[in-house]
């Protein structure tokens, strides 16, 4: 791979040790997969923030690197932590759980990172621009930057995103190339998609037909950006697809070469089945909505789904700071919490500890969050759309 001098340098500790590490990290890593130089981003979100995913060792790597002076260079935000940085209390987080999260949140800000924790950055300050390269790692997040966005990132792990957040740069593979975004895979939709919950059952059902694939959509008529953050975030759970494009709505549809591809069907009977498939519980003791994290409109839709109404279990939306901000002002998070619910910021029904807050089944609206709640947090699973299951609780 090609490196620049001021590269060279980095690799000879002229920026100190911690870059060097870093900087090391993502020269293998271009190596491994065949990189012909490095790049800048233009932003990074870093995964791996939740006490729960990284644990013990994961608080004294980020302390370490912190201590020893690691400072980002470009705008970097942060994935869901496992609680509501302000609320936690509140809402009833285990007081050992959230000093140890205190902890992680403090080595990043120390780092210069924005502490913002949220899979949507790009409804929270950190939106990129069409064909920008970024570092992004929650997937996602990842999938909508590349699919609705048009921006360039490769789905990075932890470690590769916060290097490319250090040293402003990534290896130029995979999806930052031209070539290798186009389509490999035909999926021709038809099926009427009402609800938010559809395209995550349609997500769902894909990701696990074409595992990490590139999929080229058909037949979807229309979809918002909530519904494409639903779709793309399930074919991320249960497949690895890290970009899909959709005729007539994505940015990239139209330039990619889609002619002479395989297809494959998904209708009514497709998705009904998926709904099936990801129901394993029957009375939710909980439900969480905001995955991922919710915009201010699918706030503002539960807000007028519980408007004078009294729910016999609790139900959560999470969302990023940003919006639970905007949610307060319009009194949205009142009408909530009138209602018997929270607006979650900072966390997520996935990362957060809700096995160990008594809950055993959660009732949930998307197809990403159904994928890992059995196995992450040992809950049974209601997946419905929002209105069944707010119904259920009235
Ligand atoms: Fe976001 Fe958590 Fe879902 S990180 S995509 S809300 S599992």
């Amino acid at each position: 791979m090609y490196l620049t001098k001021e590269e060279e340098k980095i690799l000879d500790g002229d920026e100190g040790e911690v870059e060097e590490r870093l900087f090391r990290l993502l020269v293998r890593l271009g190596e491994i997969y065949g990189a012909d130089k490095m790049i800048p981003v233009g932003s990074v979100q870093v995964a791996g923030v939740s006490y729960k995913s990284i644990s013990d060792p994961g608080i004294e790597f980020l302390e370490d690197m912190a201590s020893k002076g690691a400072k980002v260079k470009v705008l970097t935000y942060l994935n869901p932590a496992g609680m509501d940085l302000e609320n936690w209390e509140k809402i009833g987080f285990p007081k050992d759980f959230a000093k140890n999260q205190l902890r992680i949140m403090d080595a990043f800000k120390n780092m210069g990172i924005v502490v913002t924790s949220t899979c949507t950055p790009y409804l929270a300050g950190n939106l990129p621009r069409f064909r920008e390269h970024i570092a992004w790692s929650e997937s996602s997040a990842v999938s909508f930057s590349n699919s609705v966005i048009g921006a360039r990132t490769n789905r990075e792990g932890g470690p590769s995103a916060l290097a490319a957040a250090i040293c402003n740069r990534t290896p130029n593979y995979g999806l930052h190339l031209w070539e290798k975004r186009q389509p490999n895979i035909k999926v021709k939709v038809d099926a009427d998609l009402d609800f938010n919950a559809d395209f995550g059952a349609l997500g769902y059902f894909v990701g696990k037909q074409v595992k990490n694939k590139i999929p080229y959509f058909i037949g979807i008529k229309n979809a918002n950006t909530d519904q494409l953050k639903a779709l793309g975030a399930a074919m991320a759970a249960s497949g690895a697809v890290a970009l899909y494009h959709v005729e007539e709505l994505t940015p990239e549809a139209d330039l990619v070469e889609k002619n002479g591809l395989e297809t494959i069907n998904v209708g009514k009977r497709e998705l009904d089945e998926t709904y099936e498939k990801l129901n394993s519980g029957k009375d939710p003791d909980v439900v969480i909505l905001g995955c991922p994290h919710a915009s201010l409109r699918e706030i503002s839709t539960l807000a007028g789904k519980l408007k004078d109404k009294r729910l016999k279990k609790p139900i959560w939306i999470c969302t990023s700071r940003m919006m639970k901000e905007a949610a307060d002002r319009m009194g949205f998070t009142e009408i909530i919490e009138k209602a018997g619910g929270y607006v979650v910021a900072d966390t997520c029904m996935v990362v957060s500890p809700i096995e160990k807050m008594g809950y055993k089944t959660t009732g949930v609206n998307s197809g990403k969050a159904a994928n890992y709640l059995p196995g992450f947090c040992k809950q049974e699973v209601v997946f419905a759309n929002i209105n069944k299951l707010i119904e259920a609780q009235l």
